[in-house]
């Protein structure tokens, strides 16, 4: 079965993209298994090597959206592209909005050893 260290692999980590393309999300949510059974709204994509993702879980300790106290915002700011569900979209024809950003990112970590788990929100 998939770990939740995996799974956040899967969901948030893209370190050669982004592909410089509007279709990026849409073909991005697909490949990676977002839109199976339902269109996930709203997924990020971080296009940064994977141990300095990791080493997020070292800097800034902060209160996660849900009141867990696991999240850490990256010291530095991070070339990421938010997708976003568009208003037309509809299951099984699951289409998204491309924007790219350079934000600091704030996951949530767990384990041992504490890799990330959860993309919380970008800042
Ligand atoms: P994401 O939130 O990254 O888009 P997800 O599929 O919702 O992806 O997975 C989040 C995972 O991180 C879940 O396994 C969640 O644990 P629960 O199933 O117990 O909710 C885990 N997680 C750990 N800490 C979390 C936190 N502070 N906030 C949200 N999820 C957290």
């Amino acid at each position: 079965r998939e770990s939740r260290a995996m799974k956040f692999q899967r969901q948030h980590m893209d370190p050669d993209g982004p592909n410089n393309n509007s279709n990026y999300c849409n073909q991005m949510m697909r490949r990676r298994h977002m839109t199976e059974g339902w269109c996930k709204p709203v997924n990020t994509f971080v296009h940064e090597p994977l141990v300095d993702v990791q080493a997020v879980c070292l800097q800034g300790n902060i209160t996660c959206k849900n009141g867990q106290p696991n999240c850490h915002k990256s010291n530095s700011s991070m070339n990421i592209t938010d997708c976003h569900e568009t208003s037309g979209s509809k299951y099984p024809n699951c289409d998204y909005q491309t924007s790219q950003k350079e934000r600091h990112i704030i996951v949530a970590c767990e384990g041992n050893p504490y890799v990330p788990v959860h993309f919380d929100a970008s800042v």
